[in-house]
Order: structure tokens, then sequence, then C-alpha cells
């Protein structure tokens, strides 16, 4: 079977899903995953993270197929998420003498998941690992996305083991390494695995990228995703962009329409945004368009309006459903327009003004709200609106 190696003694295992419709059962992936473990052959034998559980028959047939009846010493967990933790049970099965190398808070996972484990090897920052002339350096990156994550740095080829961090949704189909694909195709979900995973600790990966730099890193092998060896930049720039909340100038639109009024206000909104020169636009119904692409291009522009009917007085429902993953994902560094529509006592509006409050947005100019159909008055209050935006966003 043909063989995928990062190193002369270091292979890729990993496995293409594309059965899954969630990641998480929460986040859309239409071009699946990939799920990445990594296989180190010498004096002893390591594994880096497993695979999700319905792999386990292959997994352990591609193992043995490149060490045949050697027995793996370790398994090294740089994070516990049961998509890459879902083969340990079966891999302390099938090899009892197994030592599992984590931290404290990885064994704590280990022991409510799965079992106590026979043998454990506890690592820190800075802990080590000799397998024989192979070394591994680990270092903990702790929310990144979990209390316990940690990368593992192997020092004679120089990669970095970096569990979910630099990983992408979109499954390998037959390219491995960032030169044997078309990058064009991983930039969207490259991002969205960052925004929809990771985006929610910035703080904490701006800290990882700052530990991390001291290390000489000629190749990220990440748990998801293409392996990085050819311009680790691109992938190094865009996590470091993204985790400081740098955005561009352009807005995200979004809006819960019925009948088509509010969708109407958003309509003018965007067309006097484009009108002032914003180039970057981007209107969704929140009915039709999951969050996971909504959050991704809200980590992407600095503009937000959004625009909810009144639904039995209150917010529309899948605009609350939007706003209550935005409050969770809690992007920073942005501007903000509300706008809404109501036939009997509104609730969208209002309920628009307590996210506000919540978020803590620059708000760009006073809500505007129409009964009924839109009219001249209130199609003027969006112009203003569309107005307030593109100048706080040309102005900066
Ligand atoms: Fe890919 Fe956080 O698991």
């Amino acid at each position: 079977m043909h063989q995928v190696k990062l190193a002369e003694n270091i292979y890729y295992l990993g496995f293409n899903d594309r059965r899954t419709h969630l990641f998480e059962n929460i986040w859309p992936i239409p071009y699946g995953i990939s799920y990445n473990s990594y296989l180190i052959v010498d004096e002893k034998i390591a594994l880096v993270d497993t695979v999700e559980r319905q792999f386990i028959d292959d997994y352990i047939g591609r193992i043995e197929a490149i060490i045949g009846n050697r027995q793996v010493d370790y398994l090294v967990i740089n994070h516990m998420e049961p998509d890459h933790s879902g083969a340990l049970k079966a891999i302390m099965a099938h090899y009892p003498g197994i030592t599992l190398v984590g931290n404290k808070k990885t064994f704590g996972f280990v022991e409510s998941f799965y079992a106590t484990p026979a043998n454990i090897y506890e690592v820190n920052d800075n802990s080590t690992l000799s397998l024989g002339k192979t070394k591994l350096q680990f270092q903990t990156i702790p929310m990144v996305h979990w209390p316990e994550t940690m990368v593992s740095y192997e020092e004679t080829n120089k990669i970095l083991f970096s569990g979910d961090a630099f990983g992408s949704y979109g499954t390998l189909d037959g390219g491995v390494f960032d030169d044997e694909i078309n990058l064009g195709f991983y930039e969207v979900e490259v991002m969205r695995y960052f925004t929809n995973i990771v985006g929610k600790y910035c703080p904490h990966t701006q800290r990882a990228i700052s530990k991390l730099a001291p290390l000489d890193i000629k190749m990220i092998a990440a748990t998801h995703g293409p392996i990085w060896r050819s311009d680790l930049n691109w992938v190094l720039s865009r996590y470091n962009k993204w985790s400081s909340y740098d955005t561009e100038k352009g807005v995200v639109i979004v809006y819960g329409s019925m009948y088509g009024n509010t969708q109407k206000m958003a309509e003018a909104i965007a067309r006097q945004l484009s009108v002032r020169g914003i180039k970057n636009i981007r209107v969704y119904d929140a009915s039709k368009t999951h969050s996971s692409y909504i959050i991704n291009d809200i980590f992407k522009y600095k503009g937000f309006i959004v625009g909810s009917c009144a639904y039995n007085n209150a917010l529309f429902p899948n605009v609350e459903t939007l706003l209550s993953t935005i409050e969770h994902m809690a992007p920073k560094n942005h501007y903000l327009g509300i706008f809404g529509n109501f036939s009997w006592n509104g609730g969208g509006v209002k309920n628009l003004m307590v996210f506000a409050e919540k978020i803590k947005w620059e708000l760009v100019a006073p809500p505007v709200e129409e009964k009924g159909s839109l009219k001249e008055a209130c199609y003027n209050e969006c112009i203003g609106l569309a107005d307030a935006m593109a100048e706080k966003l040309l102005n900066e």
C-alpha cells in the first residue's frame, strides 16, 4: 500500500470523512474533513493522536502494514476531543503495553472519556521524549481550543504536530502536502475551521503563536487538513491576522424576514454602501445561510448590520440563534448597525438593541425601524445608516 511520509521514519495516517454532514454536530462540512494521525518509527514507536472511531479497524490495519507485529510504545495525545481520541481505547487494547503521553489535564480527560490508563508519561512545557534518534519536545497551548491542548515538536526534521491549530475542513483528495494541492480550495475551509472551532479563543491563539515563535519549524502537521511544508507563512500569517481580530473594510448584512419587508431594508442599505465605495458587502438571509459561514465573514469584515422583523413580539428566531452564536464567539473590533420591521408591537429592533448592549460593538447610527412596507422616510433612514457605516470604514 502506498505510504505517505513526512520524513524517512514518519508516516501520515489520516482518514477522509465524506459522510458526516455536521462537524461537532453543528458546523456544515460540505467538502468533508480529514482526521490526521501520525506514526513515528524508531527504536521506539510512537503514534501522534489517533482518529475518529469509525476508522478504527482500517487505522490499526495501516499501522500494522508499516510496523508489522512490533508494538507501539507511545501514544502522544496532543488533543483529547473524540475526533482524535476516538481510537484511543482500541489502541490501548491492541497495544496493552502502550504508554500515553500527555499533560495533567490530558489524563483527566482520558479517565473521564475512556478508562484509567495503565502507563502514562506526564509532560509539561519543554518536556522531551526520546524515541531513539528521534526526539519530541512538548509545549502546552491551553484553550486552542480545549484546556489540555498541546503541541509536539520533532527536533530532527523540525516538524510541529500542532493538534487542531492550523487545521482545516475539507478532505485531502489525493494531495496531502500544501505543495501538492491548490490552496485556493482550502482558503475558505481553513478560515472556517478557525472561526468555527478556534475563533472563540483568539487571545489564547495569540499566546500560542508567541510561545511557538522560538521553534525552528519546517513543517506543520495538524490533525485536520493539509500538512504545511512549502510555505508555512501562508497559514501562520492568516492565523495571526484572524486571532488578532484584524478585519478588512467590508460589511456583513444579515436579516430575518418573513414577507420581504425587512429584506427590502437590507437591500437598500447594501446598495448605498456600494454607492459609497464599499466593495466587500455580503448580504445573508439568516434562514438560509448557516451561521458557520456568517461568523466566518464577521471575522473577515469590520462592519456588521443586522435586521430582524418582529416575531411574536420578539426577534425572528433564526436571527436570535445567529446572535447567540456571535455572543458565544465574541469577535471584537466591529462597527454595528441595526434595523428591523414589525406589524403589531415590535420586538425585533428592541431585542437587537439588547444584543448591542451585550456585544459592545460601536453602534454607528440610531436603529432604523419600519412598520409594514418600506416607505420613503424609513428608506432615507436606511440610507443614513449605510452612510454612517461607510464613513466609519472609509475614514479609518
Ligand atoms: Fe479536531 Fe478539537 O478536535
